[in-house]
C-alpha cells in the first residue's frame, strides 16, 4: 500500500477526572487497513487512561514511546506536558508516518519521531537523551519479539537507572509469560491492578476498544542485586 491510497478514519478520546473538573481530547487518524500500527489497539486505550491518571508525575520528563504506532499514549503524554519522543520500527515507514500524522491532527510539531527496531542497538538507540519514561502498548504481541522488546528496553534503563516501561498487554494465549526474560534481562515488574487507575471498564475514553478484551498493566524496571 503506498500512502496514497491510504483511507484514514479520525477518532476523538477524551480522557476526564472522576468528578470531571479536568478533561482532554486528543484526536487520532486511524488508516483502515488491517496491518499492525495502523490503528489503535485496546491496549492503548487503557495504556493512555494510566498517562492520563500519572499526568502530574509527567511534567517536563521525557517519554519515550516503543512501537507507537498511531500513538494515543505518546500524545496524551505530550499533551499533558512530557517532552515525548515517538517511535516505531525502522523498517516500518508507513507506522512512522502514523506517529507524524497523530502528532500533526493534535498540534505537537516539536516531538521528534524516531526509528527505534527492537533489539537493535542503532544510532537512534546510542543517541536518546535522558529517558524517564517508556511507554508500551501491545509490543508484547508476538511471542517472537519479547525479548528484543526487553533488550531494547533493558538498554535503556542500564543508562537510566530510574526509568520505567509502563506497558499494557492483551492476554491472548495461556501460557504468555516474560518472567524468564526479564530474569536474563535484569528487569523486574510489578502488575498494576486496573481499578486503581480507573480503568477496569469496558468503555474508556469516550471508546468502546477496551470491551470484552483482558487487558493487564504492569511497570518494568531494573533489577538491582
Ligand atoms: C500491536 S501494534 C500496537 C500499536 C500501538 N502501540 C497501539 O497500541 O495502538 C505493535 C506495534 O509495534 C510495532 N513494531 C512491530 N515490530 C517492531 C519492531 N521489531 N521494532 C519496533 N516496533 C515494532 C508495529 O509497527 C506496531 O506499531
Amino acid at each position: 500500500m503506498n500512502e496514497s491510497s491510504q483511507t484514514l478514519v479520525e477518532k476523538s478520546f477524551t480522557f476526564e477526572d472522576c468528578g470531571g473538573s479536568q478533561s482532554l481530547t486528543v484526536s487520532i487518524p486511524e488508516v483502515l487497513d488491517p496491518q499492525y500500527g495502523m490503528y489503535v489497539w485496546p491496549c492503548a486505550v487503557v495504556l493512555s487512561q494510566y498517562v492520563w491518571m500519572a499526568r502530574s508525575e509527567l511534567q517536563h520528563k521525557t517519554v519515550l514511546e516503543l512501537g507507537a504506532g498511531v500513538s494515543l499514549p505518546g500524545v496524551v503524554a505530550a499533551k499533558c506536558g512530557a517532552r515525548v519522543i515517538l517511535s516505531d520500527s525502522a523498517e516500518l515507514p508507513l507506522c512512522l508516518r502514523n506517529c507524524w500524522r497523530s502528532c500533526d491532527v493534535n498540534h505537537l510539531p516539536n516531538v521528534p519521531v524516531i526509528g527505534l527496531t527492537w533489539g537493535q542497538v542503532s544510532p537512534e538507540l546510542l543517541l536518546l537523551p535522558p529517558v524517564d519514561v517508556i511507554l508500551g502498548s501491545d509490543v508484547f504481541y508476538e511471542p517472537e519479539d519479547f525479548e528484543d522488546v526487553l533488550v531494547t528496553v533493558s538498554f535503556i534503563v542500564r543508562r537510566n537507572p530510574h526509568a520505567q516501561l509502563w506497558t499494557t498487554y492483551q492476554e491472548r494465549s495461556a501460557d504468555w509469560s516474560i518472567d524468564a526474560l526479564l530474569h536474563k534481562w535484569d528487569l523486574k515488574c510489578i502488575n498494576v491492578p486496573l481499578e486503581t487507575f480507573d480503568a477496569n471498564k469496558n468503555h474508556l475514553a469516550g471508546s468502546t476498544l477496551p470491551g470484552n478484551h483482558t487487558v493487564q498493566m504492569m511497570i518494568i524496571t531494573r533489577q538491582v542485586f
